[in-house]
């Protein structure tokens, strides 16, 4: 079965979304919201702070018993907390460290559990453009972003002699909750910035997940993979 962090919304949703379509047995983790109950997406809803070690263990715990053993596991859940280091709070950097870096390790270390045993899995980081080309605003966040990279690839060479493989997709501007926070001007100019003009769907996101966690990507691993609209260019 399949698990993705954060997937009541945005990224998080369409790839559930997407993975169900597939025909995998898909849970989530919501925090406030469960995920939208208008019978189109098929998946299980667990509630889920992924900045608190025992939450983690109590909804492993759940989707275990109710669906089977992780196999697939999507580490999408994230915050930002935008503002200039001059003006940020050490909340500021490690409450983002801690929801997007630290909430990763914690995750696929509960994941591996059944993955080691079971000699499969599949691990999937959602990590950011940002994270290789840095952001002004955003050192918190490019620095969470960045860190997936080297805790994704640490993990595949750890977890490959067991056929578990760890991947990063990098995604650029997506059109989600997130990034509609951001006043008009900044979304403006970062579609500009973008050389296919336009942000990403959520499901453009999901698509590249969805291959990573197939059999047909059993030889990719340690990848980060761009879904940004050319903006980082192998940066
Ligand atoms: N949108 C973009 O432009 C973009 C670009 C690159 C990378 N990304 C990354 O893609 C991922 C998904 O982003 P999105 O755009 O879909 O954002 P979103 O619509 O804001 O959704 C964020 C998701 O993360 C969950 N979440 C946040 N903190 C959590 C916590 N402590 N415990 C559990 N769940 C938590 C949220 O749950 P609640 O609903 O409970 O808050 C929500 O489901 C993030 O890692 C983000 O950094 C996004």
């Amino acid at each position: 079965m399949v698990l993705v962090t954060g997937g009541n919304r945005g990224i998080g949703l369409a790839t559930a979304t997407r993975l169900a379509g597939e025909g995998h047995r898909v849970a989530v983790t919501y925090r406030r919201e469960p995920p939208p109950g208008d019978g189109q997406v098929d998946v299980l809803g667990v509630c889920c702070d992924v900045t608190d070690e025992a939450q983690i263990d109590a909804a492993f715990a759940e989707v275990e018993a109710q669906l089977g053993p992780v196999e697939v596991l999507v580490s999408n859940a994230g915050i930002t907390r935008d503002k200039l280091v001059m003006r940020m709070s050490e909340a500021d950097f490690t409450d983002v460290i801690d929801a997007n870096l630290t909430a990763g390790y914690r995750v696929a270390k509960r994941a591996t559990r059944s993955m080691m045993r079971n000699r499969w899995g599949r691990i999937v980081f959602v990590s950011s453009v940002v994270g290789a080309m840095g952001q002004a605003g955003q050192a918190n966040y490019a620095a969470s972003k960045a860190g997936l990279v080297g805790l994704g690839r640490s993990l595949a060479k750890e977890l490959a002699s067991r056929n578990i493989t760890v991947n990063v997709v990098a995604p650029g501007p997506v059109g989600t909750d997130m990034l509609n926070e951001l006043d008009e001007q900044r979304r403006s100019a970062i579609i500009e910035a973008v050389p296919l003009g336009r942000l990403a769907e959520p499901s453009e996101v999901a698509a590249a997940i969805s291959f990573l966690a197939s059999d047909s990507a059993g030889y990719v691993t340690g990848a980060v993979i761009p879904v940004d609209g050319g903006l980082g260019m192998g940066g």
